[in-house]
């Protein structure tokens, strides 16, 4: 039955009827809070920016949505308003719709993200809050909908706090908003709400999961059918929703980067019909080696924050997924790791379709509170939500569960916390982290205690850049303290497009290239060495580079600039992966 402000999380939305809500939204910018907060500085229980119409005898009416500017959902305020620039605040979202009730279905209000803390009203009465600027929520609106005539309205709020997950401090711009897509979608009053389909480790064509089905009815069933391999299987549905299956599926033909084959799922239960798009395959390691589908494989790719290209801003469409991947194809990548949060589902959908091997990664990110306990619940809701939306993408092979995080006994506590709950919820995937090196002379020391919790170990190193010149690359030697596959999750150097010099001259393109020489040189010795994603496909903004005429609040250590030009740097990671020089597969 509809339960009011129901915070769940609907899977394949994409791939479910909706009604969208993207478009033109007015907004009331609220930088003292006056909407959230009392003048005692109080949480308010009650919505304070609504339909505008004074109650008899009540508070005067000091604002009005219909006269006030508007802007784009989705899409961060930051880059569609200059005053909104360097905005950290509360802003007020607002828009009228009409509906038309179907009979027999739930309603839920979906939002692809907002940065960073959402309040939800509908129709004036409070449906959900929720916390976190990268995943997915749905609250279920119920019967608050009308026939006809509603109005929504959220309250986003970027303001970066100590205990949030991230906390204050990040190197990249706190792009505030509704900055996924917003929608209505229905479902029947039974409905499919999750479900996990993946290969067998060691079966030939073995496919097992479940399917799990909210408000299911006794002695309901699910089904799934995969017409292509003649798969047509049914299972009871259990007294906890979930229904069990495991069935073989002898002509399936697995996903790979070379072979990114996907299938129609069909799903149903009930008056319920999901279909899906799946790929299937098997990633595991053997001693140092990363299989997939049983071949060692080495990821030949690059870094990417979810900033737009040429448009900058938090990329939401899916000309910004097209532009910034087929940059990877043309480098001749077969990887990419989304930083440091969970991208827009759209970037995973078209990973799964071009065949580009994905690193996802929740914003555990730098010195968060790692001694407090509503700080590690955030933490471990996050993955559970990035988890859940994209456990069915073939392209998803590790999930990363923090970056370059400072080595105390309460962060191992609190990763290891984060790895065990992501083993628990999928097991078919690699679990993995950014970490830290430390340096013994001129060698690197890679032996942070969390590595022993991790199938691969990712790490980050700036030589020739934050230390060291890059020539000292050549005389660095590195030692691994465990037997696993190595993926140096970050290196490189800022380049102003455009400034050419000599190699030695920081910030112009010779540098950079330079660097990248002296690094891939370098990286070819290290054995155990399965992957690369240097730091970073793309020019991306960040507060903490102010440096006028060169950053101008730009981060520059893209191979590309935001303005889609590429940096000699580019050209020379792009013979190092088409001639797979250091790359053994
Ligand atoms: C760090 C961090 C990145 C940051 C980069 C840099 O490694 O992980 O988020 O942008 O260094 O300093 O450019």
């Amino acid at each position: 039955m509809p339960v009011l402000g129901t915070i769940t999380l609907l899977v394949a939305v994409d791939h479910r009827p909706f009604i969208s809500l993207n478009g033109e939204w007015r907004v009331i910018v609220d930088p003292y809070g006056t909407g959230l907060y009392t003048f005692h500085g109080e949480l308010r229980t009650d919505g304070y920016f609504m339909n505008g119409k004074q109650a008899p005898g009540g508070e005067p009416v000091e604002y009005d949505f219909q006269k006030s500017p508007v802007l784009q959902v989705p899409g961060d305020w930051n880059t569609q308003r200059e005053s909104l620039f360097f905005y950290e605040g509360p802003l007020w979202y607002q828009r009228d719709f009409s509906y038309k009730r179907k009979p027999g279905t739930r309603v839920f209000l979906h939002v692809g993200a907002a940065n960073y803390r959402s309040h939800v009203w509908l129709n004036g009465t409070k449906v959900c809050e929720h916390e976190g600027g990268f995943t997915p929520f749905d609250c279920e609106v119920g019967d608050l909908i009308n026939e006809g005539d509603n109005y929504v309205v959220i309250a986003v709020d970027n303001t970066r706090v100590a205990d949030g997950i991230p906390t204050q401090q990040t190197d990249w711009w706190n792009y505030g908003g509704l900055t996924r897509d917003v929608m209505l979608v229905e479902v029947p009053e039974q409905f499919i709400d999750d479900f996990d389909l993946h290969l067998k480790r060691g079966n030939q064509n073995v496919i097992e999961g479940w399917v799990h089905i909210d408000g299911a009815l006794p002695d309901a069933q699910a089904t799934v059918r995969i017409p292509e391999l003649n798969v047509d299987e049914t299972a009871k549905v259990g007294a906890d929703g979930y229904a069990i299956f495991s069935f073989e599926a002898r002509e399936l033909e697995r996903w790979s980067p070379d072979h990114p084959r996907l299938y129609r799922v069909h799903l149903c239960a009930g008056q319920d019909n999901l279909e899906d798009e799946m790929g299937f395959r098997i990633v595991e390691v053997r001693g140092s080696e990363i299989l997939l589908n049983g071949s060692p494989i080495f990821l030949r790719g690059v870094s990417i924050h979810a900033e737009a290209p040429y448009r900058t801003g938090r990329a939401f469409a899916d000309q910004d997924m097209k532009i910034l991947l087929g940059w990877v194809r043309e480098l001749g990548g077969n990887y990419v790791r989304l930083a440091h949060y969970p991208h827009d589902e759209r970037m995973t959908r078209l990973a799964d379709r071009l065949g580009m091997l994905v690193w996802s990664e929740i914003p555990v990110y730098w010195a968060v509170e790692f001694d407090n306990p509503l700080v590690l619940a955030k933490a471990k809701k996050q993955l559970h939500s990035m988890i859940r939306r994209d456990r069915n993408k073939a392209s998803v092979v590790l999930w990363s569960v923090a970056n370059e995080t400072p080595m105390t006994a309460a962060r191992i506590e609190f990763l290891k916390t984060l790895v065990g709950q992501t083993r628990e919820e999928d097991p078919t995937r690699l679990v993995t982290a950014a970490l830290l090196v430390r340096a013994e002379g001129r060698t690197k020391v890679i032996d942070d205690p969390l590595g022993e919790a991790l199938d691969v170990i990712g790490f980050n190193e700036y030589i020739g850049w934050y230390e060291q010149t890059p020539e000292d690359a050549d005389q660095t030697t590195w030692k691994v303290g465990y037997d696993k596959p190595l993926i140096v999750s970050e290196f490189g150097g800022e380049a102003k497009f455009g400034l050419r010099g000599d190699p030695d001259t920081r910030w112009t393109e010779d540098y950079q290239a330079n660097l990248y020489r002296h690094q891939l040189k370098m990286l070819k010795g290290i054995a155990q060495l399965r992957g690369m994603s240097p730091w970073i496909l793309m020019d991306f903004r960040s507060p903490r580079r102010p440096l006028p005429e060169i950053q101008d609040y730009f981060n520059r250590k893209g191979l590309i600039s935001d303005q889609g030009e590429k940096k000699e740097a580019f050209y020379v990671l792009q013979t190092a992966y088409k001639e797979r020089v250091g790359v053994t597969a």
